[in-house]
């Protein structure tokens, strides 16, 4: 036996539990991973609380992205070997002691890299590399980030800023001098949002990109953006009403994750992490994730 995450009903975090399973092994042309860590996301939150996925069935894992030591190889797996550090993704179920892949899904870890980072990388750089590049970005954009704190809003505003353009972020107070450490003019989102927003670029938007929807994009739309230029990844409804685009994650590769590693390791792009919760506190993990604030990314531990 082995253990995972899994939860036999839908609900909120209270329904995970960290439980023993029948122990997976690599299968011809798959390699086996034991997990050192593994990232969390929103996404989680959104099938467990159940109707997110059709045809989605209980009992079920949960977790898209991990880090840990290659432990086991199927036969005819060529590129990677016992012992090896990787980061990669599953489609599910990474939040376990083990988690099967094929190895299109891995890269090495570099050394550099702890293994809190190293399992947080992937899923949100890959969604705003895709969403900033969607969006065809230059030095005479100023394009308004929402939830520029957030796990996917801190890529996106480095890869925007890496086009040149000019970037205005939403955040809390508490996250705008990290804003400002990344080139990111920070605006206070809540009442007078919009206000702030014409006063922290005069000359107005000419492209957004949302990571929040709701309220945050009903407030972008009101700054005379094209709809073609606004992007969404958090609102399909909203989108679907006034055709904004809606380019998320999709894609993933393993060079793509090896190149979002080596840029971190380099400096060039920073994931923070702002909490570690060792894997069978999973349930309070989630309690704080689903409070939708904070800076960065959350992952569970394993030992
Ligand atoms: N379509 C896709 O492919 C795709 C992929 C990944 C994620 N997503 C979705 O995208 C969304 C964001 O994901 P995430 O991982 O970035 O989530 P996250 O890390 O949980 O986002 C938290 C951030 O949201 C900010 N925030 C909360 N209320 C806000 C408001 N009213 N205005 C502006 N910012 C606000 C918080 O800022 P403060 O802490 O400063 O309050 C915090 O930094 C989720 O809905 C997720 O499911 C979609």
């Amino acid at each position: 036996m082995s253990k995972a995450v899994r939860y036999s009903e839908y609900g909120g975090p209270e329904v995970l539990q960290w439980v023993e399973v029948e122990e997976p092994h690599a299968a011809e042309g798959h390699v086996r991973v034991a997990v050192r860590a593994a990232g969390m996301n929103p996404f989680d939150s959104k099938v467990r609380r159940g109707g997110y996925i059709p045809g989605h069935t209980l009992p079920a894992g949960q977790g898209a992205e991990f880090a840990g030591v290659v432990d086991e190889i199927g036969e005819g797996v060529t590129d990677f070997a016992v012992g090896d550090e990787v980061l990669g993704w599953a489609n599910t179920g990474a939040q376990a002691e083990f988690v099967v892949v094929p190895p299109s899904n891995l890269t090495r870890k570099p050394a550099e890299l702890d293994w809190a980072t190293a399992s947080a990388i992937g899923l949100v750089s890959n969604t705003a590399k895709r969403a900033v590049d969607s969006l065809e970005l230059g030095p005479s954009d100023t394009v308004l980030v929402t939830a520029a704190a957030g796990g996917v809003g801190i890529p996106t505003v480095q890869f925007a800023r890496a086009t040149g353009a000019t970037v205005v972020g939403t955040a809390s107070e508490s996250n705008h001098e990290f804003l400002e450490s990344l080139g990111v003019i920070p605006v206070a989102y809540g009442d007078g949002e919009v206000e702030r927003l014409r006063a922290a670029a005069p000359s107005g938007y000419t492209a957004v990109l949302d990571n929040k929807g709701g309220d945050a994009l009903l407030t972008a739309l009101e700054l005379e953006v094209a709809p073609a230029r606004i992007n969404t990844i958090a609102d399909r409804a909203t989108a679907a009403e006034h055709g904004l685009t809606t380019v998320g994650g999709g894609g993933k590769t393993a060079q793509e994750l090896a190149e979002f590693a080596r840029q971190v390791v380099a400096g060039e792009l920073v994931i923070p992490v702002r909490k570690s919760y060792p894997v069978t506190e999973v349930a309070e993990a989630y309690r704080d994730l689903d409070t939708g604030h904070g800076r960065g990314k959350l992952v569970l531990t394993f030992d």
